[in-house]
C-alpha cells in the first residue's frame, strides 16, 4: 500500500480532471464550470464556463458564514510604529469602496490596473478592490526603479495606477510618487488617472487633472459588490524577469488559482481557518500574492502584513517577536532572510527570549535552501523547516513538503517531492527522461495543474518560444536538478542568465542592456557569484570603446549608478570591474560560466574552444583585485550547474 501522498499524487497525474474537479468543491461558485480542462490549444484552461469572484471568495464569504468579526488582516510597521487589525467585514468594507473609486474612475472587468505600493495594507486592498471588479492587477515591486515601471506600464496599457506617496527602507523614506510621474513620463501609454495613498512620511504633490487623493476619494465613494467573471478570466499579470532585458507578464487565471490556493492550504501548508499565517515577503513578488493575500485570506486565516526587514527593524528579533505577539502558527519567508537573522544572532539568543509555541511549521522558498541555513532555523526554533521550490509561473509550489497531507522526513538540501498535479520528471539535452540521480532539466509534463501560468501576457510567441517548444508535451521550467532513487527532488540552478538575489529573481541580461547603454561602454557581461547573505549577487565585466583614457573608478561608478537608477536598488548591483576584452570561444559566445567558477572559486575547466586563454588570466586577475573568490562553500558552488 503507498502514503497518502503516494495515492494522492497518482490520482493527481492520473485523473487529473477529477482530482481538481473534487478540488474546486472548496471554492465557492456562481455557476459551475463546463469542462474541467480544456487542453485543446497550446492554453490549457481549467473550470471552463464556471463563474466566480476571487475577492468574494477571500472576504465576503466568510462573512456571508458568520466569520466577519474574525481577524482578516494584521498590519505591524516597525518603520512608522504603526500596528493595525482589520476584521473580515472591516477589510471588505474598505474593499468594496476602494473598488468603488476605481469603477468611479472608469475601471471596468478587463481593465488593467498597475499597483505600484510599499507594504501596507492599502496594497492588499488595492489588490482585492481590482479582483472584486474583475479587473486585472500587476503588482510592480516597491525596489524596482522608473524604467522598469515604464515598461511594465507600456505592456499592461493600464487605464488606473495605485500608489503611496513613499515607502520607508529601515529609516530612508523612499519617494514612490516622482518615480511613477517619471515612469509615466517615460512610457507611450498613460493613464488615465493615479490613486495616490498621502502617508504622513511625505506628502506627494498631485496633478490635479490625473491625481486623486484615495482617503478623500474612499470617504466619498459607495461601496461596490464582487463582479462574477469567468474562472478562465485573468486575475492578475506578474511580471518576471527572462533572459531578454524586457519583462515578461504572467498571467493567472481566477478560477484555477483559487482552486490551487486552497487545495494547497489544507495539504502543504496545512493551514486551519483561524490560523495565524505570516508571509514575511512583499506582494510585489509571487510568494507575497498567493500566501500574504489570496491563499491566507481564502482560508480564513489572518495574514500579517510586515512592513520591515528581518535585521535592522530594529534587530533580528522582529520574526520572533511577530511570532510570539499575534501567535503565528505558520511563518513562510526566504532562506535570505534566516541568513540575515543568523549573521547578527549566530546562536538564536533572541528566539530564546519569545515565546514561539504557537508556531507549527516554517516553510521557505525563493531561491534555493542550503543545508547550513536549513539546519540552523531547525536549531534555533525547534520546528520543521519546509522548503518550497516554485516560480512566478507555477504561481505555487512545485516541490514541497505536504505537512496537512503526509510530512515526509527532510533531507536538507531537497524541496521534497513533486506537488500533486505537478509531472515533473528530469530531462536530459535529446528530451529523454533521465533516471534517478541523473542531473538535467526540470520539466512539467503537460497539462500544467491550476494556477500555472495562462500565457504572457500580449505575447504568445514568448510563452511558446520560452516554455513550451523546448522540450514537446512538456513545461521547461529553466531549473537543473535531479530527483534521487526516493524521489526528493534537488534544485541546482538555472540554465538561463536569470539569477537570485536574496530569493529576487533579476536578469542578467537586462543588466547587460543596461550597462551597455553607459556611453564609454563597449561590451560587457554579468554574472551571479556567490554571496554569504543575499546567496547570489550580479558582478559586472566592463570593456571600454577604444580611445576612452578616462578614469575607470569614474566609469565603474557610473555603470552601478546607471543600473540602480534604471532596474533599481533590489538588484543590489554594486561590483564590477573593467577589462581588456571578454574572453570568448572562437564562434564568439562570452565564456561566463568559465568566468562564474572563477570567482566562486570552483573547480575549472579551460573550454577548448577558447578564443584566446590569455583574456580569461587578466579576467581572472581582475577579479582576485576585487577580492574574489571569497571563501567558497562547496555545497553552494555545486548548486549552479
Ligand atoms: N522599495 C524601495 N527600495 C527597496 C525595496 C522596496 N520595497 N526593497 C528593497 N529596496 C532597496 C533596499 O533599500 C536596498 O537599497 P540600498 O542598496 O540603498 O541599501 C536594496 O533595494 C537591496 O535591498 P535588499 O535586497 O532588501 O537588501 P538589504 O541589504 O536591504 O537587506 C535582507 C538584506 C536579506 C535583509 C533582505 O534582502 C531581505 O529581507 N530579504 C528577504 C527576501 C524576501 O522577502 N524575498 C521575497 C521572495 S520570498
Ligand atoms: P520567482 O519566479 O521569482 O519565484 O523565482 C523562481 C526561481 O527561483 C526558480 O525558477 C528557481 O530558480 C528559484 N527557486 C525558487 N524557490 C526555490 C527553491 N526552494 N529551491 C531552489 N530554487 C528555488
Amino acid at each position: 500500500m503507498g502514503t497518502a501522498y503516494d495515492e494522492t499524487y497518482k490520482r493527481s497525474i492520473e485523473n487529473p480532471q477529477d482530482f481538481w474537479a473534487e478540488a474546486a468543491q472548496k471554492v465557492h461558485w456562481y455557476n459551475e464550470w463546463d469542462t474541467v480542462l480544456d487542453d485543446s490549444g497550446e492554453h490549457y484552461r481549467w473550470f471552463v464556463g464556471g463563474c466566480m469572484n476571487t475577492c468574494y471568495n477571500a472576504l465576503d464569504l466568510h462573512i456571508h458564514h458568520g466569520r466577519g468579526d474574525n481577524l482578516a488582516l494584521i498590519y505591524d510597521s516597525p518603520v512608522t510604529d504603526t500596528k493595525k487589525k482589520y476584521t473580515y467585514k472591516q477589510l471588505r468594507d474598505r474593499v468594496a469602496k476602494t473598488a468603488g473609486i476605481l469603477a468611479n474612475k472608469g475601471v471596468v472587468k478587463g481593465d488593467r490596473v498597475i499597483i505600484y505600493m510599499p507594504m501596507i495594507p492599502e496594497a492588499v486592498i488595492a489588490m482585492l478592490a481590482c479582483a472584486r471588479l474583475g479587473a486585472i492587477h500587476s503588482v510592480v515591486f516597491g525596489g524596482f526603479a522608473s524604467h522598469e515601471l515604464a515598461m511594465r506600464i507600456e505592456d499592461a496599457k493600464p487605464r488606473v495606477i495605485m500608489t503611496a506617496s513613499c515607502g520607508i527602507e529601515i529609516s530612508n523614506i523612499i519617494e514612490y510618487k516622482p518615480i511613477l510621474d517619471e515612469a509615466i513620463k517615460k512610457s507611450q501609454h498613460k493613464p488615465t488617472t493615479c490613486i495616490v495613498w498621502q502617508r504622513p512620511q511625505y506628502k506627494a504633490s498631485m496633478l490635479p487633472w490625473r491625481d486623486v487623493d484615495w482617503e478623500v476619494e474612499e470617504e466619498k465613494t459607495h461601496p461596490v459588490e464582487p463582479v462574477p467573471v469567468l474562472a478562465t478570466d485573468p486575475l492578475y499579470i506578474l511580471y518576471t524577469s527572462g533572459t531578454t532585458g524586457t519583462p515578461k507578464g504572467v498571467i493567472r487565471s481566477n478560477g484555477g488559482h483559487s482552486v490551487a490556493m486552497k487545495w494547497s492550504m489544507d495539504n502543504i501548508y496545512n493551514a486551519k481557518e483561524g490560523d495565524v499565517f505570516f508571509t514575511a515577503s512583499d506582494v510585489g513578488w509571487v510568494v507575497g500574492h498567493s500566501y500574504i493575500v489570496y491563499a491566507p485570506l481564502m482560508n480564513g486565516c489572518t495574514t500579517i502584513v510586515y512592513e520591515g526587514k528581518p535585521v535592522r527593524t530594529p534587530n533580528p528579533a522582529s520574526f520572533w517577536r511577530i511570532i510570539d505577539e499575534y501567535k503565528v502558527n505558520i511563518l513562510f519567508s526566504a532562506p535570505t532572510a534566516f541568513r540575515a537573522i543568523k549573521r547578527e544572532d549566530a546562536k538564536g539568543e533572541l528566539a530564546k527570549k519569545y515565546n514561539l509555541e504557537s508556531l507549527r511549521t516554517i516553510f521557505v522558498a525563493g531561491e534555493r535552501c542550503d543545508s547550513d541555513t536549513l539546519k540552523w532555523i531547525q536549531k534555533v526554533t525547534g520546528k520543521p523547516v519546509v522548503d518550497n521550490w516554485w516560480q512566478t509561473e507555477t504561481g505555487w509550489a512545485i516541490a514541497a513538503n505536504p505537512m496537512g497531507l503526509d510530512p515526509m522526513p527532510i533531507k536538507p538540501g531537497s524541496p521534497t517531492k513533486p506537488t500533486p498535479g505537478f509531472n515533473l520528471k528530469v530531462l536530459g539535452e535529446d528530451g529523454k527522461e533521465l533516471k534517478a540521480g541523473k542531473k538535467g532539466a526540470l520539466c512539467l509534463k503537460l497539462p500544467l495543474p491550476p494556477a500555472c501560468l495562462m500565457g504572457i501576457w500580449e505575447n504568445e510567441e514568448r510563452y511558446r518560444k520560452g516554455y513550451l517548444e523546448h522540450f514537446k508535451g512538456y513545461y521547461l521550467t529553466g531549473d537543473t536538478g535531479y530527483i534521487d532513487k526516493d524521489g526528493y527532488v534537488y534544485v541546482l540552478g538555472r540554465m538561463d542568465g536569470i539569477i537570485n538575489v536574496a530569493g529576487h529573481r533579476l536578469s542578467t541580461g537586462e543588466m547587460e542592456e543596461v550597462i551597455s547603454k553607459h556611453p564609454d561602454v563597449a561590451e560587457c557581461a554579468v554574472i551571479g557569484v556567490n554571496d554569504e547573505l543575499k546567496g547570489e549577487i550580479p558582478f559586472g565585466f566592463v570593456v571600454l570603446k577604444a580611445g576612452i583614457e578616462r578614469d575607470h573608478k569614474g566609469i565603474i561608478d557610473g555603470v552601478v549608478s546607471l543600473v540602480r537608477h534604471e532596474i533599481g536598488a533590489v538588484a543590489s548591483f554594486k561590483i564590477a570591474t573593467v577589462v581588456n576584452a571578454l574572453p570568448k570561444t572562437r564562434s564568439g559566445k562570452i565564456l561566463r560560466k568559465t568566468l562564474r567558477e572563477i570567482a566562486d572559486g570552483v573547480e575549472y575547466a579551460i573550454p577548448a574552444t577558447i578564443e584566446d586563454s590569455s583574456v580569461l588570466d587578466s579576467c581572472k586577475e581582475a577579479i582576485a583585485k576585487l577580492g574574489y573568490p571569497k571563501e567558497a562553500k562547496k555545497e553552494s558552488s555545486d548548486s549552479k550547474a
